[in-house]
């Protein structure tokens, strides 16, 4: 039998792994400086949340969720976005109810889907996501779209594309609902199997059909902007003044939807524009959800948030032709000639190590000149030398393997040494 990993997943090996660190690392200083705080979440949640709060209606919760029976009969699913498990634990741990609002989340990790896998489109793949719940002013929308495109822009980022939308309020939207019943009827029978249920169950999400894209009565379809009520439509200005204040550039598509049912009001999409993207050009999404926390038990509260995967910034990444400034060099390597000498070099990493430099040695048995090599592999800063000369001295050869340069430091003060060079190094 062979043990092949399952379709629309990965491996992320050294050499690659140090990209999703920098990137991690990065996203989190970004949340940092916004003052939004990490909340971690179990990777499986009653199926029951995704339901209510992604939505019956969409194909996340019909198509694609990873749902299981456990060993107690319970229905779980592996979450398949991050916003409905949020939306729980803030409802849970009454987080409503603390002084500091609104209350600012943020979350990296792995999420679910059942997809058809192609590039960018993984069945599982990792999320960084925020969300801000407790506010209804049109300034945190801002917020999070500022947060949003600098988590591109600050890898160096250019081609981008912020597409916003209003999806109005309750009323603006059951105004469009039903203009886009009486617009669509007539059409009913031409359209695919999926959108003749949607025309029922939720009209909205015709728009967003890839099979009847490109259905004459698409181009013609009422557009939710001119169903907007007066707090609505104020609503969407204000944003887009604030959006203007920043100097954040943005373009408004009245047809984006989004595939998740708990947006209202503001609703984007970053794309990405850079040549040979590939196909799927959407990097983020997000919008306010409005009314969510209330469908899973709490009380009226506002929120809105976004998400990236990291698979698709990595894309953006190398259409870009973006290299990430990883520092892969080892600080120390540890060359030992001889069985004493390996002794040493045992005890003194172990001393370096725990002060805090890094260092490796090597554990092959192998000569001099193998091991020099091993370093060189390593991209080392600095060689450390113990032979029979040095042993004897109680001293041991530093070579800095950028200049050439050695020194022969004592054993009792090669880590206060290493220390000092390390740090005028950088
Ligand atoms: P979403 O549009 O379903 O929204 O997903 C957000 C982002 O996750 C997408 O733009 C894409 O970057 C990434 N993504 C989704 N599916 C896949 C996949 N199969 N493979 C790789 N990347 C994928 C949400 O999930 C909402 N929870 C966002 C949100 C947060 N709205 C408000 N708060």
């Amino acid at each position: 039998m062979s043990m092949k990993l399952p379709r629309g997943t990965q491996d992320i090996l050294p050499g690659n792994s140090e990209k999703w660190q920098y990137i991690e690392e990065n996203l989190k200083d970004l949340c940092n400086r916004y003052n939004y705080k990490e909340i971690r979440t179990p990777l499986f949640e009653h199926t029951e949340l995704f339901q209510r709060g992604v939505g019956d209606t969409t194909d996340i919760v019909q198509k694609e969720m990873y749902t299981f029976e456990d060993r107690g009969g319970r229905s779980l699913t592996l979450r398949p976005e991050g916003t409905a498990s949020v939306v729980r634990s803030f409802v849970e741990n009454k987080l409503f109810g603390l002084p500091n609002q609104p209350t600012k989340l943020f979350y990296i990790g792995p999420m679910f889907r059942y997809e058809r896998p192609q590039q960018g489109r993984t069945r599982q793949f990792v999320q960084f996501g925020i969300e801000a719940l407790g506010s209804a002013d049109p300034g945190v929308d801002a917020e999070v779209l500022a947060l949003a495109m600098s988590a591109y822009q600050e890898f160096g980022l250019k081609s981008l594309k912020l597409v916003i939308n209003s999806l109005g309020d309750t009323e603006s939207r059951e105004s469009h609902r039903q203009a886009l019943v009486n617009h669509f009827d007539p059409h009913r029978e031409e359209l695919c199997a999926d959108c003749q249920v949607r025309l029922d169950k939720n009209p909205l999400r015709v728009l967003d059909c890839k099979k009847d894209r490109n259905h004459p009565a698409m181009a013609t379809a009422p557009s939710i902007l001119e169903h907007l009520n007066e707090y609505s439509r104020n609503y969407f200005e204000q944003v887009k003044a604030n959006l203007d204040t920043m100097g954040i550039n943005y373009v408004v598509d009245k047809n984006l939807v989004r595939g998740l049912d708990y947006y209202n009001h503001t609703a984007f999409e970053i794309m990405s524009d850079a040549e040979g993207f590939g196909a799927i050009t959407t990097l983020s999404g997000g919008g306010r959800y409005n009314g969510l926390v209330e469908e899973i038990g709490g009380p009226e509260t506002p929120g809105i948030g976004f998400a990236l995967s990291i698979e698709r910034l990595l894309m953006a990444l190398e259409a870009e032709g973006i290299e990430l400034p990883l520092d892969d060099a080892l600080d120390c390597y540890f060359i030992a000639i001889g069985e004493e000498a390996e002794k040493q070099a045992l005890k003194l990493t172990y001393e370096l190590r725990k002060s805090g430099i890094q260092v490796d040695k090597d554990y092959m048995q192998r000569k001099m000149k193998a091991q020099f090599k091993a370093a060189d592999r390593y991209n080392a800063k600095y060689v450390l030398i113990l032979g029979e000369n040095e042993l004897a001295e109680q001293k041991i050869n530093v070579k800095n393997m950028d200049t050439g340069d050695q020194v022969q430091i004592a054993f009792e003060n090669i880590t206060e040494h290493m220390k000092k060079e390390l740090a005028g190094g950088e």
